[in-house]
């Protein structure tokens, strides 16, 4: 939510922030704003894409010190007024803002009544304003007016600014959003997240919940919320600019689809062997006493995330016999809180920062519970925050609509349950070598999934009109359903519903006419029989069935109009495979319909308010 990038160097800066704000862009894409300092300050900001912006700067912008912005709105639409950054009074200052000031108001009040003017109805205004209101007592240091505001002001932040009065310093601060300084030679950037960076340097250091850093082109420097001088690890950054590039796909989303194979190999190298029938998994190993032993396991996360949480709970009650409970990260905390000692929750999160993930994190650990992670993105918040975890190392996500992070995370819960079964006993050493030697032959049957692209555009063109689709699964394919409707509503606006396929007579059947899609997720042998049912049962109302389905069963092909065939697999890892061509069929409908794939409507990639 928001994207923050700033330089100081020797470069153009609007240059190497504009470059910064285009590859953060995924983060909101509201407006976008740019203040350098050159002698005075510099300001560009409007409506729009990041692309709109550089054309409002041209070569307007000289100086080699800024700070720019891509905003998600929260507070105030976006039109150019509301955009970031803000100014002070005397328009010596520009801040830019991630996060929500919840106390705005009411400094807002108390500032109008000592004579400041407010101009947008964001909260970000208020902090910049504040700051000023220090500086206009003693205007001997930037840090402590900062930090003095700072103090005033409840809610979250990851903030950033630039005064003319001191020219060589970017002041930046957070908490509850991410931050990360960018370490180069003669240079420093900051930024939301590391893609911004990765092109000037791979040095970056991560900034905690209450610290605030002064940097300048040769140096910086962190403190603590209570003011102490901290010595921050530089980490090493592993990012290609290649892994943040289209790579000549149309759109990040179709690239990061047909990553999937590589990208599921990586999450398995090193982590299996197949002869032996074991997995290592490193960064669990030291907890494996306390999983062992728990109580039960509760998986939070929001969206895709908490999809294929819901899939890790067929997954551990299977194979490791454990009670798992899912939980939407963000009701989480409205429940009556009965985690604690002896039970273990489990993370799940792409960016390893979304708002209300964290806080469940956080409850969870307050509460005595061990909190594992399963995180895409290195260094992020939760995955700094959890006890331990497993990354899943899908590389770079960009497209909002989430992809390869979800069979990745299907990937990493699969091999944390057969290795928790292993150690418990739940499975033997035959029952895992057969699983593990058929592990690793999912990235090669996505390959054989991919091939059938052309078939699934068909698809799509013919069904791209519809404005309501029905998806329907039973058992592992019951979260593919949910996944599926929600790729399809994110980036087509398409009315979609996903169902555990006996539901549906519970209501959703009502909707069935001629006009209604329904995709059919008919991938578990078990369940076959059943699914063939609720497909007869959808035709006698003339609805549409498209069927995902295994290679072979010609049953549920032959009664569907159109039908996608996965290849044999064991049904624990179907969702890895059915999902496939659901992502694919929600992709071409929407470039269909002409909407923007990678930056739909609403959305940012990141979820850091709650
Ligand atoms: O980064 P996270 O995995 O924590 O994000 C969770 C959701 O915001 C995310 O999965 C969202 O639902 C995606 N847009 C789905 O495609």
């Amino acid at each position: 939510m928001c994207g923050i990038v700033g330089y100081v160097g020797n470069k153009q800066a609007s240059k190497v922030i504009i470059d910064g704000l285009k590859r953060l862009e995924y983060r909101g894409y509201d407006s976008a704003g740019l203040a350098t300092l050159n002698g005075t300050l510099e300001l560009n900001k409007g409506k729009g894409k990041v692309a709109n912006l550089e054309k409002l700067v041209g070569d307007s912008q000289h100086g080699k010190i800024g700070i720019g912005h891509t905003r998600w709105a929260t507070h105030g639409e976006p039109n150019d007024i509301n955009s970031h950054p803000h100014l002070s009074q005397n328009g010596k200052l520009a801040l830019v803002h991630n996060g929500i000031i919840e106390n705005y108001n009411t400094l807002k009040k108390k500032l109008t009544e000592q004579g400041y003017e407010f101009y947008s109805e964001t909260d970000t205004e208020v902090i910049a304003k504040l700051i000023e209101s220090f500086l206009d007592k003693d205007a001997s240091s930037l840090k402590k007016a900062v930090q003095l505001a700072l103090h005033q002001v409840t809610g979250t932040y990851g903030i950033a600014l630039v005064h003319s009065d001191f020219p060589d310093q970017i002041i930046v601060a957070r908490k509850g959003s991410p931050l990360l300084l960018g370490i180069g030679d003669g240079e420093m950037l900051i930024a939301s997240d590391a893609s911004a960076v990765a092109a000037y340097t791979d040095k970056v250091v991560y900034l905690d919940d209450g610290e605030i850093a002064v940097i300048t082109k040769d140096d910086y420097t962190v403190e603590s919320a209570e003011q102490v001088e901290l010595t921050k690890e530089v980490h090493e950054l592993a990012l290609s600019l290649e892994e943040i590039e289209k790579g000549g796909y149309d759109h990040f989303m179709l690239k990061e689809i047909f990553e999937q194979p590589k990208a599921l190999s990586d999450c398995l190298r090193g982590r299996i062997n197949v002869n032996e029938g074991t997995v290592t998994l490193g960064g669990i190993e030291s907890v494996m006493e306390q999983l062992v032993n728990a109580n039960r396991i509760v998986i939070a996360a929001c969206g895709t995330s908490w999809h294929s949480g819901l899939v890790g709970e067929y997954l551990f009650e299977y194979l490791a016999k454990v009670p798992v409970e899912v939980e939407y990260a963000s009701e989480f905390r409205y429940k009556e809180q009965l985690i604690g000692e002896g039970d273990v929750m489990i993370v799940i999160s792409q960016s390893g920062e979304t708002a209300d993930t964290l806080a469940a994190l956080r409850e969870a650990k307050e509460r005595g519970a061990l909190v594992l992670g399963v995180v895409n993105v290195v260094g992020s918040t939760i995955a700094r925050e959890t006890d331990a975890g497993v990354y899943i190392h899908a590389g770079p996500e960009i497209g909002v609509a989430s992809t390869k992070a979800f069979t990745a995370q299907v990937t990493v819960l699969t091999l944390m349950a057969i290795r928790l079964g292993l150690e418990k006993g739940t499975i033997d050493k035959k029952h895992a070598k057969k699983l593990i030697k058929e592990l690793s032959l999912i990235p090669s049957k996505i390959e054989e999934i991919l091939k059938q692209t052309d078939q699934i555009q068909h698809v799509s063109n013919l069904f791209s009109y519809a404005p309501n689709f029905l998806y329907l699964g039973r058992s592992y394919s019951f979260p593919v359903a949910l996944e599926g409707a929600l790729k399809l509503k994110e980036i087509s606006y398409i009315h979609a519903e996903g169902y555990p396929a006996a539901e549906m007579k519970h209501g959703p059947i009502a909707l069935i006419d001629e006009m209604m899609p329904v995709v059919v997720i008919a991938a578990t042998h078990h369940t076959n029989d059943k699914m063939i049912s609720n497909i007869e049962e959808v035709k006698a109302r003339k609805g549409r069935i498209i069927a995902i389905t295994n290679a072979g069963n010609n049953e549920v092909a032959d009664l569907a109009e159109f039908s996608c065939t996965i290849p044999e697999t064991l049904d624990v890892f179907s969702p890895l495979l059915s999902v496939i061509p659901l992502q694919l069929l929600s992709y071409y409908v929407a470039v269909n319909r002409g909407c923007n794939v990678d930056q739909p409507r609403n959305l940012a990639k990141s979820v850091t308010v709650e």
